[in-house]
């Protein structure tokens, strides 16, 4: 049996402004390869995925400096305004041999520890509806009023922190994030694109691990996961 194909899609064309570093937090160095990099690699080493694309910003100065050396197809196009609208290039840039129902795995440039035994998490039970890696919120987590004060305290034991890959059919997901931009919906990730849309995609469980590098100190906290994962 021929088995379906995934595809990646890696939205890189952020500016990282909450890094507050000289240059998008994507091309900051991790053991002398970039964050981008780092994250490239551990797509591209995942047998299941066929081809990658990376959406990169338009003026961007740094992408065509790197030399990354991927044994799988990588495409490379533009992105947009939001994180959203990046996506949506992404899909589009797919090749034609990508069908609505192959599944496609969105995936930030920012998170360069991803494992691969998550993403084998994530391959895994049959998810009608798509999938995303999460993890069981830690602390206790409250709803703040206008004023800054506490208004709830909120049910812990139901909440999970959304992180990426997030995987979904690929048809489906286009259509998602489209009717949600023509909605003018704030989607902040590819699974409330698919809420929006009258979908319920299934929470599996990953590593904490996989951060979003996104303040100054994550960085150093990347470098060590990244060489407790032995990938440094
Ligand atoms: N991203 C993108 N296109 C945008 C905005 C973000 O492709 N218009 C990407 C980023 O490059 C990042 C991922 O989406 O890999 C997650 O976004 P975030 O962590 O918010 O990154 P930035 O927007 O770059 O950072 P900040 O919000 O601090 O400016
Ligand atoms: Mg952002």
């Amino acid at each position: 049996m021929i088995e379906q194909p995934y595809w990646a899609v890696v939205p890189a064309a952020g500016v990282g402004s909450r890094m507050r570093a000289d240059r998008p937090k994507q091309y900051l160095s991790i053991g002398g390869r970039t964050v981008l990099e780092h994250t490239l690699t551990a797509l591209a080493d995942c047998p299941r995925i066929r081809a990658l694309v990376v959406v990169i910003s338009p003026e961007d100065p740094y992408w065509s400096g790197l030399s990354l050396n991927l044994d799988k197809p990588l495409l490379v196009t533009s992105g947009g305004q939001e994180r959203a609208d990046s996506v949506l290039n992404g899909l589009e840039a797919l090749p034609p041999e990508a069908t609505a129902e192959d599944w496609v795995l969105v995936h930030d440039a920012a998170r360069p520890c991803l494992r691969q035994e998550d993403l084998q998490r994530l391959f895994a039970p049959p998810h009608d509806e798509g999938a995303i890696l999460a993890v069981p919120a830690k602390d206790t987590k409250k709803l703040a009023g206008a004023d800054g004060r506490i208004e709830q305290t909120l049910d812990r034991s139901r909440m999970w922190q959304a992180l990426t890959p997030q995987m979904f059919r690929l048809g489906l997901l286009k259509k998602a994030l489209r009717s949600a931009r023509k909605r003018s919906l704030a989607v902040t990730d590819e699974a409330s694109a698919m809420e929006f849309a009258g979908y319920r995609p299934d929470l599996v469980e990953g590593h904490a691990d996989n951060i979003k590098i996104t303040r100054p100190e994550d960085l150093a906290l990347a470098e060590f996961y990244l060489h407790q994962q032995g990938r440094l």
